[in-house]
């Protein structure tokens, strides 16, 4: 940036109620998110469930998760329940350990790093190390294989997009140190068949991690309305760890999420341990050292509000709006669901028309489109925000549809 266009720092302090107008101004343009314009980025479960997580937010705005054991100790009981209240819902067995982190690809690293150094001190494994996971894996594995020099094997995924167990057995070799399904994935929905994934880490001794990050903690109470999902967590014994992220389908705060480990051994692989500098002893759980103190009060609070019941409630009406959008979806000539989703992230394309050019007819109408590049598809994680809109929606895609026809190719690019 050229100095001449640089923000000069301010040289006087203003009041509250100029920032926060200036601050409604800058975010004019921003995508309606709250009236379900957003396919992703922000989660709803119920107003009463964000009012809960706000005000306990705000609560603990100033104390730092960091100093739980010498300080906070009401937050660092409340971030030991959040964990324990976890693994009840993951069915972990006794001996089951977790922690909080700031979100899934800080839960995904964490898992990468401790499975990387259980790889280590087996001294059976050859370095380098790889991880073998479906296509449709989230790229934090990448992220943190990169940091980690490790490499990750992508198979193609196999049936109603799912990992392909076969191939995934055939592309491990003694190098391997990690299996990965998700619990659903983000690009299609679905959920791999972890079960399987499960008897071929037992088989050979590999380390399964289940990425629950984004449904983990709403699979469960889709399960409890009677919905058909298959298992994914703990009670499979070849799970070794599970992230799962509150701020997603929890519907808490941002930053959270929880990272299970099956062994407690492996948590404390998973730990940062240094004491060579003048302040003594640094153990971390985490990447990050200071963490919002607000963000584990509101996840307490948040699933304390809501409850087993709160959350079947919020899962009823997820699973009906869902049916209800790809009822719609599919009711408009052309278009059709990629995979029959498992909760409530929906991947849909078209045929004869191209789904990037419908794509942008969307955007032109006020819609952020949330797009898959391969396959190409719209993509979608429907929460309570999207209630209000679904007929605007239904409608607006319709008329892209129609619009799209004859209109050949577009050039819109598939962005995260
Ligand atoms: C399956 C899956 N794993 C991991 C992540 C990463 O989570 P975060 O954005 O909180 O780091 C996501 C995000 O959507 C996800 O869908």
């Amino acid at each position: 940036m050229s100095t001449s266009t640089r923000k000069p720092f301010p040289k006087t302090g203003t009041d509250w109620p100029s920032l926060d107008a200036t601050m409604t101004e800058m975010s004019i343009g921003d995508v309606a998110w709250r009236d379900g314009r957003a396919p992703l980025y922000v989660f709803h479960g119920s107003d009463a469930a964000y009012e809960v997580g706000r005000a306990a937010f705000m609560k603990y705005f100033s104390e730092n998760a960091l100093g739980g054991r010498r300080a906070f100790f009401g937050l660092k009981r409340m971030e030991d329940e959040v964990v324990e209240m976890g693994l009840d819902l993951f069915q972990a067995p006794t001996g089951a350990v977790g922690n909080m982190t700031t979100g899934g690809s800080e839960s995904i690293f964490m898992a990468v790093k401790a499975c990387r150094d259980w790889a280590r001190a087996t001294g059976k494994l050859k370095e380098p190390f790889n991880i073998v996971a479906p296509y449709s894996a989230h790229a934090a594995f990448n992220k943190a294989a990169d940091v980690m020099d490790l490499k990750v094997r992508r198979l193609p995924t196999g049936q109603g997009y799912r990992a392909d167990v076969d191939a995934m057995a055939a592309a491990m070799d003694d190098s391997t140190i990690m299996l990965v399904g998700s619990a659903p994935c983000f690009p299609h929905g679905v959920i791999d068949p972890i079960q399987q994934l499960s008897d071929l880490a037992l088989a050979h001794n590999t380390w399964l991690h289940v990425d629950a990050c984004v449904g983990g903690y709403v699979a469960p109470f889709f399960q409890r309305i009677g919905r058909d999902i298959p298992d994914y967590d703990f009670a499979l014994p070849g799970v070794r760890s599970l992230s799962a992220d509150l701020h997603k389908f929890g519907f808490c705060p941002k930053p959270a999420s929880n990272l299970f480990y099956r062994y407690e051994e492996d948590r404390e692989r998973g730990l940062f341990h240094f004491d060579e500098w003048p302040n003594g002893q640094f153990s971390t759980a985490t990447l990050s050292g200071t963490r919002a103190g607000g963000a584990v009060a509101a996840a307490w609070a948040v699933m304390h509000h809501l409850g087993e019941d709160g959350y079947m409630a919020i899962a009823r009406q997820l699973a009906d709006l869902t049916d209800a959008y790809v009822a719609g979806i599919e009711a408009i000539e052309g278009l059709y669901l990629l995979a029959k989703p498992d909760l409530s992230i929906i991947n849909f394309a078209a045929d004869g028309v191209d789904i990037f050019t419908v794509a942008e007819g969307m955007e032109a109408r006020g819609w952020l489109p949330g797009l898959t590049r391969n396959p190409k598809g719209m993509h979608a994680m429907l929460s309570m925000f999207h209630e209000t809109g679904m007929e605007d929606y239904l409608a607006d895609l319709a008329a892209s549809v129609t619009a799209a026809r004859g209109a050949g190719s577009s050039g819109l690019k598939a962005v995260y």
